[in-house]
C-alpha cells in the first residue's frame, strides 16, 4: 500500500522521506562552510545555550551525577562527560570552569572525569585545539575532543589522548550534553491518526541538486512541501525504536509527529560504550507533553540565516528513556523558550538521588528559562540600576560577560563617584567575569571596554592589564594604543607614554589625543630643563 494524502499536485518523484531531503545536507553544508562564524557573527543563536548560567546549572547537575556514582573502593576509570555538537567550544570552557570549581570541595568524594568536546566539523576541532582558554584544560588531562559524527559514529577516538573508546569499554556511566543539538540533526515527521501512520515526504521548491545553493541566502529562499504516504512497515531497526512507534501509533490522534530517530540511535550507540548506561543532559527549543503533539499541525522551521531548526520532540526521549528502564527528567512548569532535560539511561534510576535534587533545585525551582526571562526584563531599564543591582544581578547571572557588557555604560555612569571599596567590588566584578569570556572572532572588544572604565576610575595599572588582552586578541589598535598612553601619562611614565604615543602619530600623524599629549610631555621637558639645578 502506498495511500498518500496531502498535496498531490506535485510529481512524487521528485519527494523524498523527511529525514532524507536535502535541506538536511544544506544543514550539514553550512557548518561546515562556516564553522566558528556561525557564531561569531550572531547567526546562529547561542546565548540561552552558552551562558554561564546555564553551565552553572548543568555542572550542578553532573556535580549530583558523579556524587551519585562515587563509591569509596573508586575505579581508576573516569567518568567521560562527551558534548555533542559543540560548536564554538563557549559552554564547554564555561561549563568546566564551573564544574572544576565546584568539584574543587567534594574532590574526594566523587568519581574522576574528563570532558570531551565533539563536533563533525573538522575545522571546529582545530578551532579549539588553538584557543588560549582551553589550553591549560588540555594540559591538566580535564579536556580532550573527538570528530563525532552523530549520524554514522559509533565509537570516539580521544585525540588528546589518542585513544579510542569502543562498544563496552566503559566501565563507569557515560554524561552526554546536546545544546541545540536534536533540532540540527535529520528527524522522520509522521502523521499519525485513529491508528494508522503516515510517513512525510518533501519536497524543496527552488531546489536544485545539480547546483545546491552555497550561500546563506539560497537556503533561506527554498519553500518546502509535504505530502504523507502510507507504511508497509516501521522504517527503524532497533527494537526500542520500534516499540516507540507502536506506542505513538496507538496513542496519536491527527497529529503530524517529529520522529529523532538519528538523535535517538546516536544515544544507543553512546549508551553502548558503557557498561553501566548513559545520563542525557540536554537543552532545546522543545515540547515534552503529550498532549501537546496531539493535534499537532505540520511543524515550522524556524530559519537562522544559513541553516533551520525544528521544535524537538522531547516526549520522544522521554518515552524512549523509559522503555529502556530508564527515567526521563523534565520541567514541571511549561517553559517558552527552552527546555534543559535530564535523562537517567541507567538501571534504578530511583537512587540517583543527588542527580534528581539538582534536577529539582538548579531546573525544577528556577532554571535557565527563567533566568533568561528575567535578563529580558532588566535589560528594559539598565539605566535605572543602581551599582548595588547591577553586583546582584552579575552574580545571579554568574557573571555573564554578555549581560556586564550591556551594564557597561551604567558601571561608568556610576563607578567614578564612588567609594574606594564600591570601586574595588568593581574590580572583583570585573575579574570574576573574564573569567568567563571565552572569544570566538566577535566585533565587540570587551577588555577595551573595560580598560577604558578602570582607567576612568583612576584604576590604571589595572586598566593597563586589559589594554594588554585586547591587543592579544585584536592586535594593537590606534584607540586602546592612546588609552595605554594616558594610563602611563597617570602613572607618571612619561617616557613610556611618549614613545606609545609616537607610535600611534607614525600610522596616524592627525592623532588628536596623541598631539595634545606630546604637546604637553613636549612642554613639562622643556619646564624641566629650565629649571636652574640646586
Ligand atoms: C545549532 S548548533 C549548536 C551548537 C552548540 N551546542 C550550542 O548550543 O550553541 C549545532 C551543532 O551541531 C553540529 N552538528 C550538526 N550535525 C551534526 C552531526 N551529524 N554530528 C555531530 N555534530 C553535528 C554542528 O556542527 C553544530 O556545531
Amino acid at each position: 500500500m502506498n495511500a498518500s494524502i496531502g498535496n498531490q499536485e506535485n510529481s512524487q518523484s521528485q519527494f523524498v522521506p523527511f529525514a532524507q531531503s536535502p535541506l538536511w545536507q544544506l544543514q550539514r553544508a553550512y557548518f561546515e562552510r562556516t564553522n566558528v562564524k556561525a557564531w561569531s557573527t550572531g547567526e546562529v543563536p547561542h546565548y540561552v545555550t552558552s551562558n554561564p548560567y546555564t553551565a552553572k546549572a548543568y555542572a550542578q547537575l553532573i556535580l549530583g551525577f558523579l556524587r551519585d556514582n562515587y563509591t569509596p573502593q573508586q575505579p581508576n576509570a573516569p567518568i567521560y562527560i562527551v558534548e555533542l555538537g559543540t560548536g564554538s567550544g563557549r559552554f564547554s570552557y564555561r561549563l568546566l570552569l564551573a564544574l572544576a570549581q565546584l568539584a574543587e570541595t567534594v574532590a574526594d568524594h566523587i568519581p574522576k572525569f574528563v570532558y570531551v568536546m565533539t563536533d563533525f566539523v573538522q575545522d571546529t576541532l582545530d578551532f579549539w585545539e588553538t584557543h588560549p582558554r582551553l589550553k591549560s584544560f588540555f594540559e591538566s588531562g580535564l579536556l580532550d575532543y573527538a570528530l563525532f559524527d552523530a549520524e554514522k559514529d559509533t565509537s570516539l577516538y580521544l585525540q588528546k589522548r589518542q585513544q579510542t573508546i569502543a562498544p563496552g569499554d566503559l566501565s563507569q556511566p557515560i554524561i552526554t550534553i546536546a545544546n541545540y543539538f536534536f533540532d540540527a540533526i535529520p528527524q522522520q515527521l509522521f502523521y499519525i491518526d485513529e491508528g494508522q501512520a503516515y510517513q512525510g515526504w518533501t519536497k524543496l521548491g527552488g531546489y536544485n541538486p545539480e547546483t545546491p545553493p552555497t550561500s546563506n541566502e539560497a537556503l533561506a529562499s527554498l519553500s518546502i512541501q509535504f505530502e504523507y504516504h502510507g507504511l508497509d512497515e516501521i522504517p527503524f531497526e532497533q527494537p526500542s525504536l520500534q516499540q516507540l512507534f507502536r506506542q505513538y501509533k496507538s496513542q496519536m490522534e491527527n497529529s503530524y509527529l517529529l520522529f529523532p530517530h538519528i538523535g535517538l540511535n546516536c544515544l544507543l550507540n553512546l549508551k553502548a560504550l558503557s557498561l553501566k548506561g548513559l545520563f542525557l543532559i540536554t537543552a532545546d527549543k522543545a515540547v515534552h507533553a503529550l498532549e501537546k503533539w496531539q493535534n499537532r499541525p505540520e511543524p515550522q522551521f524556524a530559519k537562522h540565516s544559513g541553516c533551520f531548526s525544528l521544535t524537538v520532540n522531547y516526549h520522544a526521549l522521554k518515552a524512549h528513556c523509559g522503555i529502556l528502564g530508564g527515567q526521563a527528567l523534565l520541567p514541571k512548569q511549561s517553559s517558552l523558550g527552552i527546555t534543559v532535560g535530564a535523562f537517567l539511561y541507567v538501571k534504578n534510576p530511583e537512587r540517583y538521588r543527588e542527580t534528581l535534587l539538582s534536577y529539582q533545585r538548579h531546573v525544577n525551582e528556577f532554571g535557565v528559562d527563567d533566568f533568561f526571562s528575567i535578563k529580558k526584563h532588566i535589560e528594559q531599564d539598565i539605566e535605572s540600576l543602581s551599582l548595588r543591582s547591577l553586583f546582584a544581578y552579575l552574580r545571579l547571572a554568574h557573571y555573564d560577560p554578555r549581560l556586564f557588557r550591556q551594564f557597561l555604560p551604567q558601571f561608568r555612569a556610576l563607578a567614578s563617584q564612588a567609594d574606594v571599596a564600591t570601586q574595588q567590588e568593581v574590580v572583583r566584578t570585573i575579574q570574576r567575569v573574564w573569567r568567563n569570556y571565552y572569544p570566538i572572532g566577535e566585533d565587540e572588544d570587551l577588555a577595551a571596554e573595560i580598560g577604558i572604565l578602570l582607567h576612568e576610575i583612576d584604576l590604571h595599572d589595572e586598566a593597563l592589564t586589559f589594554f594588554k588582552w585586547s591587543e592579544k586578541i585584536f592586535g594593537p589598535k590606534e584607540i586602546t594604543q592612546v588609552y595605554q598612553a594616558l594610563c602611563h601619562w597617570a602613572l607618571d611614565k612619561p617616557d613610556v607614554c611618549q614613545s606609545i604615543l609616537e607610535q600611534v602619530l607614525v600610522h596616524n600623524p592627525t592623532q588628536r589625543i596623541a598631539l595634545h599629549f606630546l604637546k604637553k610631555l613636549k612642554h613639562q621637558a622643556s619646564l624641566a630643563s629650565n629649571q636652574v639645578p640646586e
